[in-house]
C-alpha cells in the first residue's frame, strides 16, 4: 500500500517529529507524507487533491483543528477520510468538541511514537480496505494526470522564467527574485481562498511582472543614480510595454501575465500607475504581486541599495496596508511570516555587492 498522510501543524519541529514516526510503519511501503503549518493551506489542497488520512494539531493561530476539521469535511470525497486530532492532556471538552465535529481518534501530546504508529496503523489499514478497486483506478488516474499537470507546468515554469530572466537581466533582479515572488504570491492566493488551478496560474504569471523592462532604455534601467522625472516617466511604461505584448495571446496564463505586468505598480489608494485605479478596480493578481514584489524587493540587496531588515520591511508593508496595498493581502501575509522566510531562506541570493558602493536613495521594487 502507498497511502498519503496529511499533517498539519504549525510547529515544524512537531511536524518532522511526526514526519519521523511515520517512517517503516508496517504493511505500508511507500507512505507519501504532506506538511502544512496553516490550516487555510491545508484546506487549499484538500480542495483539488485527497490524502488517506490527516493528522491535525487542535491549537494553531489563525483556523484551528476543529475548524479545519469542520471544512474538510464539507468535501466530498472527505466524508470517509480518517481524521487523528492531536490535543494536549486537559482538553476533554475540545475533544468532544472534535469528536462531533468529525475526528475519529485522538492523540495526547507528548505524542508516544508506539501509539502514534499503532493509531495511524489501524485507520490507514482499515482506510485502504475500504478503497474499491473502481476507486483505485480512480486515484490512479487521478496521480497519473497530476503528474503529467506538474510536468507540463515545470515546462512552462521554465520557459517563463527563461523569458523574464531575459528582461531583467540588465537591471538588478536575479533569478532568485522570480522564485521568491511566484512563491510568495501562490501563498497570498492560497490564503485568500483562491482554487488550485488560480493559485498555480499566478505562481506561473507572476515572474512575468517585469517582462515590459526589456523596452527600457539602458541608460534609465541601468542608471546607478536617482532618476530625473522625465527618466521616471519612461521608467513607469514597463508596465503597458509588458502588458501590450502579452495581451492578446490565446494562453490564459501569458493574458493573467499581462494583467500582472500592468497592475503590479497601482496603489490601492489609487495613486499608483499606469492607471491610477483604486481598491478593488486594479485586478487581484496585480495586488497580491504587488505585495509580494515589494517585500522582496526591499528584503533584497540591490547595486542602490542594502537589504533591509524584515522587522522594517514588515512594518512598512503594514504602514502601506489601505494605502499602497490591499488590506486583505497584507493580513495574509502577516499571517504567514514563518513560510515567508522559508521561502526567502530557500532562494536566497548569493551576496555579491560592497555595501559602499550603494545608493541611498532608491528602494523597493520599479
Ligand atoms: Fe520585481
Ligand atoms: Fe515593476
Amino acid at each position: 500500500m502507498n497511502p498519503t498522510v496529511l499533517l498539519l501543524d504549525d510547529s515544524k519541529e512537531n511536524l518532522e517529529i511526526l514526519q519521523r514516526m511515520l517512517k517503516g510503519l508496517p504493511g505500508m511501503e511507500t507512505i507519501a507524507t504532506l506538511c502544512f503549518s496553516a490550516g487555510e493551506q491545508a484546506l487549499a489542497w484538500c480542495r483539488a487533491n485527497e490524502p488517506d488520512i490527516c493528522v491535525v494539531d487542535y491549537n494553531m493561530p489563525g483556523m484551528d483543528g476543529i475548524e479545519f476539521l469542520m471544512e474538510v469535511r464539507k468535501l466530498p470525497r472527505f466524508k470517509g477520510i480518517p481524521m487523528i486530532m492531536v490535543t494536549g492532556s486537559s482538553e476533554s471538552d475540545i475533544r468532544q468538541r472534535a469528536l462531533a465535529n468529525g475526528a475519529n481518534d485522538f492523540l495526547t501530546r507528548p505524542v508516544d511514537p508506539e501509539e502514534f504508529r499503532a493509531r495511524l496503523g489501524n485507520l490507514l489499514t482499515l482506510r485502504m480496505s475500504l478503497i474499491s478497486p473502481l476507486d483505485r483506478v480512480e486515484r490512479l488516474a487521478h496521480d497519473v494526470e497530476l503528474l503529467a499537470r506538474q510536468a507540463l507546468e515545470r515546462e512552462h515554469e521554465q520557459i517563463i522564467y527563461k523569458l523574464s530572466q531575459i528582461s531583467t537581466s540588465r537591471d538588478e533582479e536575479t533569478g532568485n527574485h522570480m522564485h521568491r515572488v511566484a512563491h510568495i504570491s501562490r501563498l497570498i492566493a492560497q490564503e485568500l481562498g483562491h482554487d488550485a488551478q488560480f493559485c498555480d496560474m499566478i505562481y506561473l504569471a507572476a515572474p512575468m511582472h517585469d517582462i515590459g523592462k526589456v523596452g527600457i532604455p539602458d541608460k534609465v534601467l541601468l542608471k546607478p543614480g536617482k532618476l530625473t522625472p522625465e527618466e521616471w516617466e519612461v521608467m513607469k511604461t514597463h508596465t503597458t510595454i509588458g502588458y501590450d505584448v502579452l495581451k492578446d495571446s490565446s494562453s490564459s496564463l501569458l493574458r493573467m501575465g499581462a494583467d500582472i505586468a500592468h497592475s503590479h505598480h497601482e496603489k490601492y489608494n489609487g495613486q499608483g500607475y499606469p492607471l491610477g485605479l483604486t481598491g478593488e478596480k486594479i485586478p487581484v493578481v496585480g495586488r497580491i504581486v504587488a505585495v509580494a514584489d515589494e517585500l522582496d524587493a526591499l528584503l533584497s540587496v540591490r547595486p542602490y541599495k542594502q537589504a533591509w531588515n524584515f522587522k522594517d520591511a514588515l512594518e512598512h508593508l503594514r504602514h502601506e496596508r489601505g494605502r499602497h496595498f490591499d488590506p486583505d493581502c497584507i493580513d495574509v501575509m502577516l499571517r504567514h511570516i514563518d513560510t515567508i522566510l522559508d521561502i526567502q531562506k530557500k532562494f536566497a541570493d548569493e551576496p555579491a555587492v560592497p555595501v559602499s558602493d550603494m545608493h541611498p536613495l532608491r528602494r523597493g521594487a520599479a
